[in-house]
């Protein structure tokens, strides 16, 4: 499809592979799109590779790429985050006029959007900051997009991103999230859940590893059958692929000639730092970030590497057969998979009621499903949870997931156990074991610590049997006495 009008109907700023697929993904669906970059070799790059897939209008300035696009104006803004991003908004506002829609596409920080919206608020701008996950093979055939800002924006900008977002069941994997950084906050929780995702899949390999003593191709092989039931997503079925893939140089697995540091670009420390912030626990999340600090932290390894283990158990110590520590370990992974995802949408709800964002979680699972990098069927079963419960306190509670726990727990337990025996490190699956075990419990050891705190502190308890506060005496008769 053409258009006869001369102008754009969206534009995009910043022609990096995201900018670039983002700008194609558009005029593949039939839109003008103006494109502008600061160093205009990029664009004319841009131009010669992709000039045939559609409308696009090059422009050699800012003001050039506002001048081509048509009203309100859309700009979709793809550079690097932080002092990029505000000069390039700065640009752009410059130029633009009441009602004009201003999108950063890119991982910036949701403070930074607030900020960000507040002030071109002030000249009558919509700025909309949005979360786009599914990286470049995603930006360029149907990423799941979630854009926060004004609700007046989404009128006009929302056809537009809904018709380039991902596709499930008919459904596009775009939806407004709420004002100002809600979007922006709730990809960082993506992201941060995705780094749980992740982690819990390489604790399962490597127990199947290092515990069971498969092969990297045996356990590709185990991730494919696990990859056609309960955990079937997009980042079981790519273990499988790397785990399957073998080294031309060497001949070896290619996973064992992969330097063991993992990286990371800060979304995944930024949720659990507004984690902290809203006393939101997050810890499953929390292991997945510190365990990828740890691989990197090199001179402690070294440091560490004679240390003693003092465990002699052995595989065959757990007096289980190969076949049933494959299962316990699918089973703990799920379990623990499960966990990290209710601490995130835990954290969202945080966030939502702290900024009055109003974020439905059920439209998160939602648009989760296609596109981005956690897309997986389980997704399906959250959005039920929640269409069956609105109010849901923890995702763990919804009946599925409930009922689901009464066949995870035991295996769960066991391969904790035995992670423990074959001191093998399985920081997530170990750490959203005790978050499960303690949300269950009767009674936490918070009540001692509220002791101690009243004991050097004179911080106060409060009573299971009394309305108020209590101090106890400590130094001095050891009289309670109730606090006003
Ligand atoms: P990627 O990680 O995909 O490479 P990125 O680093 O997030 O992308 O962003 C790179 C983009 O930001 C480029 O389009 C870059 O423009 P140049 O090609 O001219 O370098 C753009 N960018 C970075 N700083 C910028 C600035 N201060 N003003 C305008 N654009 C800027």
């Amino acid at each position: 499809m053409t258009h006869s009008s001369p102008l754009a109907q969206v534009g995009v700023v910043g022609l990096a592979v995201m900018g670039s697929n983002l700008a194609r993904n558009f005029a593949r669906h039939g839109h003008a799109v103006a494109v502008y970059n600061r160093t205009a070799a990029k664009t004319d790059a841009f131009i010669d590779s992709f000039g045939e897939e559609g409308e696009f209008r090059p422009a050699a300035s800012v003001k050039e790429f506002v001048a081509s696009l048509e009203r309100p104006r859309r700009a979709i803004v793809m550079v690097q985050a932080g002092a990029a991003t505000d000069a390039v908004i700065g640009e752009l506002a410059a130029e633009m006029e009441p009602g004009d829609v201003i999108v950063d596409g890119g991982n910036a920080l949701y403070t930074d959007t607030i900020r960000r919206e507040r002030e071109l608020a002030e000249r009558g701008l919509h700025f909309v900051g949005a979360g786009i996950s599914g990286g470049e093979e995603g930006a360029l055939n149907g990423p799941s997009i979630m854009p926060g800002g004004p609700k007046e924006s989404y009128e006009s900008l929302g056809p537009l991103l809904e018709d380039i977002s991902a596709k499930v069941d008919g459904e596009p994997c775009c939806t407004h999230i709420g004002p100002d950084g809600a979007g922006h906050f709730v990809k960082m929780v993506h992201n941060g859940i995705e780094y749980a995702d992740m982690q819990v899949i390489g604790e399962a390999y490597h127990l199947l590893r290092y515990g069971a003593g498969l092969e990297p191709r045996e356990i590709a092989e185990v991730f494919r059958e696990w990859n056609k039931g309960d955990l079937d997503s997009y980042l079981i079925e790519i273990t499988a692929e790397v785990l399957a893939q073998v080294d031309e140089k060497t001949g070896k697995p290619l996973v064992d000639v992969i330097v063991d540091a993992a990286g990371q670009k800060g979304t995944g420390r930024w949720t659990v730092q507004a984690a902290l912030d809203l006393g939101a626990p997050v810890s499953a999340i929390g292991e997945a970030v510190f365990a990828r600090a740890l691989s990197s932290a090199a001179g402690q390894r070294d440091a560490a590497g004679d240390l003693p283990g003092g465990t002699t158990a052995r595989f065959e110590d757990l007096g289980l057969s190969r076949e049933e520590f494959v299962e316990d370990v699918r089973r703990a992974l799920y379990a623990s998979k499960l966990v990290a995802y209710a601490q995130g949408f835990d954290e969202i709800a945080a966030g939502s009621s702290e900024h009055g964002w109003d974020v439905d979680p059920r439209d998160l699972a939602r648009i989760w499903r296609g596109g981005c990098i956690i897309r997986a069927t389980f997704l399906n079963r959250i959005v039920e949870a929640y269409d069956e419960d609105p109010g849901l306190g923890s995702l763990l509670a919804a009946p599925y997931f409930s009922g689901q726990l009464t066949d995870l727990i035991d295996p769960w337990r066991r391969v904790v156990a035995a992670a423990a025996r074959l001191g093998l490190p399985a920081p997530v699956f170990a750490s959203s074991l005790a978050y499960y075990d303690a949300l269950r419990a009767d009674r936490l050891p918070a009540a001692l610590i509220q002791g101690q705190r009243d004991f050097f502190g004179a911080h106060t308890y409060r009573r299971v049997d009394a309305e108020g506060s209590f101090h106890t005496d400590w130094s001095g008769d050891r009289a309670e006495k109730p606090v006003s």
